[in-house]
């Protein structure tokens, strides 16, 4: 089945509502979308801490690695373009960076604040090929933007 992104919708705006912490945020959210379906093996943000600079937010899954430089993996490369990475088989992409040797596909979406500015990356891997799909493109995105653009 697919996941249901209204329901998941629903549940982040009613548990963060009257949150305005930016990591107390992120950790729900991560929280939420990482038990939402079993193709996501590692959930979690990247947040943006100096120029050209990710340091890692809170996630979910194995150990994530703790700087990512604008530009550098599929996170880096979101964070400097502004634009959704969207990558069935990370093999294909090049300087993807390997936190874990099981991760076959990820996608990374730019998150904005309600100024438009890029205060961090939401990183989804998975183990299985080509997991991801333009619906979960869709629905995170209105999930990020309800959470962190308010
Ligand atoms: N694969 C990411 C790095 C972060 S980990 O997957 C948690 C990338 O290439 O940016």
């Amino acid at each position: 089945m697919p996941l249901d992104y209204t329901t998941l919708a629903r549940t982040i705006a009613s548990l963060t509502e009257a949150e305005t912490d930016a990591v107390a945020l992120m950790a729900t959210v991560t929280c939420e979308v990482f038990h939402a379906d079993d193709r996501f093996d590692w959930v979690g943000f990247y947040r943006v801490t100096a120029p050209g600079l990710l340091k890692i937010g809170p996630y979910q899954g194995g150990h994530g690695c703790l700087q990512i430089p604008f530009g550098k993996g599929v996170c880096g490369v979101a964070a400097q373009s502004g634009a959704v990475q969207l990558v069935p088989d990370v093999e294909a992409f090049p300087g993807h960076i390997a936190c874990a040797s099981s991760t076959r596909s990820e996608l990374v979406l730019p998150v904005r604040d309600a100024a438009g500015k890029i205060i961090a990356v939401f990183d989804l891997d998975s183990d299985r090929p080509d997991a991801f799909t333009q619906a979960d493109v869709t629905g995170l995105a209105e999930i990020l933007d309800a959470t962190f653009a308010r």
